[in-house]
């Protein structure tokens, strides 16, 4: 199990490369997932009501998601705890999270 989880993420990551604007990388996604992990859960299942659990999400919607934060495109009292998050982070940054947590 870890290590077949291991071999897909090398391989997403091998494809990642050949491809750089496609896809996101997930195992570079993985490594900045350390913020996020605190509101959102270390398995991308988020254990707080009102913080949305990330796991298994459609890369594409998770990275529309961070744009808009980023954009400020979604508002809202809770959007706001998101909104500085989003803010910190490169288009590559928000591919490669949004990559790493739809594969969990
Ligand atoms: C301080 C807590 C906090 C941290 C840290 C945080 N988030 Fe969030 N995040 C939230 C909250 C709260 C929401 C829900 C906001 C809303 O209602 O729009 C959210 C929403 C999201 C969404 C939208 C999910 C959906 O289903 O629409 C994504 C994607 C996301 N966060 C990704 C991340 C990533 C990636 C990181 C790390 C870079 C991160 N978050 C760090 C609190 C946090």
């Amino acid at each position: 199990m870890k290590k077949s989880a291991v071999l897909l993420i090398g391989l997403l990551a091998i494809s990642g490369g050949a491809s750089a604007s496609a896809a996101g990388d997930a195992a570079a996604g993985k490594a900045k997932s350390g913020v996020c992990s605190a509101c959102h859960g270390g398995n991308g299942i988020s254990m707080l009501p009102g913080y949305p659990s990330l796991a298994g999400q459609k890369a594409d919607y998770l990275e529309k998601a961070l744009k808009a934060y980023k954009n400020k495109q979604r508002i809202s009292p809770q959007a706001m705890i998101m909104q500085p998050q989003a803010s910190m982070l490169s288009d590559a940054d928000m591919s490669n999270l949004a990559a790493y947590y739809s594969t969990l």
